[in-house]
């Protein structure tokens, strides 16, 4: 690490003296569910303790594209917040554009280097998810799984439905569920929850090669041929079990229909499941978390991670950073944090005594994808490709959802022009 010992030393001490001081803590965020909100109120609940003050700047929009806009404006007028919750790719590109602030003192202070889960370490060094230029620049927060299906137990008995394990089995429950009355699959009308939807059929029919070679290495073959027009083909047949009131519903309202008895399933990441833990349902009982049907043994993530600006005010708003940036990684937080997120934490000393079925399922999931090459990166989530191959993607994707004459072998052709002028 390249930090000049002598002077990490002096900032420490200035930082552990005024640690009460009052700063200004401002953090770019997208969590606006209840879920969500409980666990950035986490965040401000510390950093308030700490002696700072938390100035909420919250920009409503799950998968986060709205905020990336205002994040953006906020730069280029020379005002950033303290820190955003900016993933993937386009935190070397902010690096590049001089924007972001070392966080070195801070990481050497808390060994940052030797905390990590193993796999979560190794997938921050291969992506460059928190350091630009060899310097910590960003905090891992949480890890999400993206491929799961929510189920509502009762809705299945009461249709006589059996739990899916392969596509064809998610057809024939979703049949028995609109015979019984229920709406089968509970979706919102926003893009990225099409490509969230997306992105698991085509965990499910290409497999995690198969997925790696499309949406990592984007290879145009792999976009544009047969299995990626099957991909298209079973991503339409899940839209007649999506009830038609669906546009302009958010993610979090889809995730209530299976709370109140009104939807029977929902492909969604781990963040589902802070809703259910909000309205205090319980994990095997009240609710069931399955893979996504064909996706068994793989693992789509979603790793949170905070990324910090330069700022230029006072003192004690660095200062507050920092402390910011130290607390994100404490093991409290990390446990208090993803017990209410409904993600499992990056550190490999949080005892998973609190932690539910589904959670313990994802660690135990996690660990056996990384051992077998089955984990792959989210491209819904902004983790495998840069956000203009992304929107390209999205784009594409969520038009050919919304079309009811759209045809796949033509939106395959179109995905794989789409990404290559993208790239
Ligand atoms: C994701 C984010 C998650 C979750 C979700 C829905 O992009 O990484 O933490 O909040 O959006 O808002």
């Amino acid at each position: 690490m390249k930090i000049k010992h002598w002077g990490a030393s002096l900032f420490l001490l200035l930082l552990s003296q005024q640690s009460m001081a009052e700063g200004t803590i401002e953090v770019l965020h997208w969590w606006t569910s209840k879920g969500e909100s409980n666990a950035v109120g986490v965040l401000k609940k510390r950093m308030e303790t700490n002696g700072h003050y938390w100035k909420n700047f919250a920009i409503a929009g799950g998968g986060g594209q709205s905020a990336m806009t205002v994040l953006k404006m906020r730069a280029i007028s020379g005002n950033p917040p303290t820190a955003a919750q900016l993933k993937g790719q386009d935190i070397q590109e902010w690096g590049r554009l001089g924007f972001l602030t070392s966080l070195d003192a801070i990481a050497e202070q808390e060994q940052w280097d030797s905390v990590l889960l193993p796999e979560v370490e190794a997938i921050v060094n291969d992506l460059q998810l928190v350091k630009y230029d060899g310097h910590y620049v960003a905090a891992p927060v949480t890890l999400h799984r993206v491929n799961w299906l929510w189920i509502n137990p009762h809705i299945f008995k009461l249709a006589g439905a059996k739990v899916p394990t392969t596509l064809a089995e998610f057809f024939v429950a979703a049949d028995k569920i609109k015979a019984a009355g229920f709406v089968p699959l509970a979706h919102g009308g926003e893009a990225w929850q099409d490509a969230t939807l997306f992105e698991a059929v085509a965990l499910s029919v290409l497999g995690a090669q198969g997925y790696m070679k499309a949406f990592v290495e984007l290879d145009l073959t792999a976009l544009s041929d047969a299995k990626m027009v099957e991909v298209f083909r079973q991503f339409k047949r899940m839209k007649q079990y999506v009830d038609p009131d669906s546009t302009g519903r958010r993610w979090n309202q889809a995730t209530e229909m299976l709370i109140h008895d009104q939807a029977a399933m929902q492909i969604m990441g781990d963040w589902a499941k802070g809703e259910f833990a909000s309205e205090n349902k319980v994990a095997g009982k009240d609710y069931l978390c399955v893979p996504v049907p064909g996706t068994q043994g793989m693992f789509s993530y979603n790793l949170d991670t905070i990324t910090f600006f330069k700022l230029k005010g006072n003192e004690q708003d660095k200062i507050a950073q920092q402390d910011l940036a130290r607390t994100l990684l404490t093991p409290s937080f990390q446990r208090d944090f993803s017990l209410y997120k409904g993600s499992i934490p990056v550190r490999q000393d949080v005892p998973l005594t609190d932690y539910d079925a589904c959670s313990l399922a994802s660690m135990q999931a996690f660990k056996i994808a990384a051992k077998n090459s089955a984990l792959v990166p989210s491209f819904s989530h902004n983790l495998a490709t840069s956000s203009d191959v992304q929107s390209a993607i999205i784009d594409v994707v969520s038009h050919f959802f919304d079309d009811p004459t759209a045809d796949p072998k033509a939106a395959a052709m179109r995905l794989s022009r789409a990404v290559k002028s993208a790239m």
